[in-house]
């Protein structure tokens, strides 16, 4: 019989090479006793500010983290409101209610998914202190919009920018647009390390230094602590890693684009949506979402010829139980949402797939549409 091609929607398996490389460097760490902070932790976070042309960088724990620190340093109202999408993984609104802010949800575009400049007017107040915007699968959110509004307003922004390390809009990397940017280098993201990692950047000195302490339990001095806050340092392993990893991600971007824009010709040419960026729009396609009113027999039929999708994400967040004694949920703006939640399936994209991978990915796709 003949053999199925199997092609995994992620795989994070390391090259020899790389592997020994970082199993070398990690080593290194322990002999030395150097676990956490020196020089790894220092030298990413300078790698990182270079890579994203951004003034500040400060390694934290996590993506999550990132974005509670980022909210705690923007020193806004308890209890006003805070914008965030409703269809993103959760981080964002977690951040939101722990904080002990109000949550208001808005709604995305079908065409990139990211957030409704039209959803988002309709929902500011007088009670709105912060936005916090997500580059959603690596699409760059419509910055230039956004800020209008934001400075009409007077209203903070912080970029979730977990899944798009080295996304522009208008030639501007993300990050750089808001007050605050956030990332994660979960391991399946275009900067991935070997467990759970993040980091913020910002170009205001203030914010930088504000989050620094409340990064590291308030701390100026070895006992000497301005404020109550927090364990949520990059350690050095993961650093490390890290340091390694980033040499190769705008290759690894490259080989994305190169991917996404086999796939939008091949799908342009069937019955199945999917992205329509702008000009203005350089995505590093985290992910390769399309949209069908099939999409339970499309994923079979994919899986039959050995693809394998994901569904990110089957709920809006006003569906999940996490947010439903939320009051100011009552706000939510979900049609497009929901439509993005019922009909979207990944496909696989990233620097596991070679091109003839993306290229049967393709046909497949277009047989299933004839
Ligand atoms: C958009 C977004 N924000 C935040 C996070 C949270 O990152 P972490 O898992 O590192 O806490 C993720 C991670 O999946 C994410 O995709």
């Amino acid at each position: 019989m003949k053999k199925v091609k199997n092609i995994p929607f992620i795989d994070l398996s390391l090259k020899k090479i790389d592997l020994d490389k970082t199993i070398s460097n990690i080593s290194r760490l322990i002999k030395d006793k150097n676990f956490i902070g020196g020089d790894e932790v220092k030298k990413f976070q300078n790698n990182f500010s270079k890579f994203n042309e951004s003034k500040y960088c400060l390694g934290v724990a996590n993506g999550t983290d990132a974005l509670e620190i980022a909210l705690e340093s923007l020193d806004i109202p308890k209890n006003s409101e805070v914008i965030v999408p409703n269809f993103t993984f959760l981080s964002p609104a977690e951040a939101v209610v722990r904080g002990g802010y109000k949550l208001v949800l808005a709604d995305i575009n079908l065409d990139d998914f990211t957030i409704s400049i039209e959803s988002l007017q309709k929902l500011i107040n007088k009670k709105t202190s912060a936005l916090i915007v997500v580059h959603l699968f690596g699409n760059p959110c419509d910055m230039l919009e956004i800020k209008k509004i934001t400075d009409k307003y007077g209203i903070k922004i912080i970029e979730d920018c977990s899944q798009a390390h080295g996304a522009k809009f208008k030639g501007k990397i993300v990050g750089n647009y808001g007050d605050i940017g956030t990332f994660s280098f979960y391991p399946t993201k275009n900067l991935g390390a070997f467990g759970d990692s993040g980091a913020i950047v910002t170009n205001k000195k203030t914010l930088y230094e504000k989050a620094q302490k409340i990064a590291n339990h308030g701390r100026v001095a070895t006992y000497d602590h301005l404020l109550p806050g927090r364990n949520s340092r990059l350690d050095s392993i993961q650093a490390s890693v890290l340091n390694f990893k980033i040499q190769n991600l705008e290759k690894h971007n490259k080989l994305r684009i190169k991917q996404a824009s086999l796939l939008v010709k091949a799908i342009q040419s069937s019955n199945i949506e999917t992205l329509k960026l702008t000009p203005d729009q350089f995505s590093v396609f985290h992910q390769f979402p399309i949209l069908s009113k099939k999409r339970k027999s499309l994923m079979t039929f994919l899986e039959k010829k050995g693809i394998n999708c994901g569904i990110y994400y089957p709920k809006p967040l006003s569906k999940m139980k996490a947010f439903s004694n939320i009051k100011s949920i009552s706000k939510v703006h979900s049609k497009n949402s929901e439509i993005a939640c019922n009909e979207i399936l990944s496909l696989p994209i990233g620097p596991h797939l070679n091109i003839k991978d993306t290229e049967y990915i393709a046909n497949a796709i277009q047989s299933f549409s004839n």
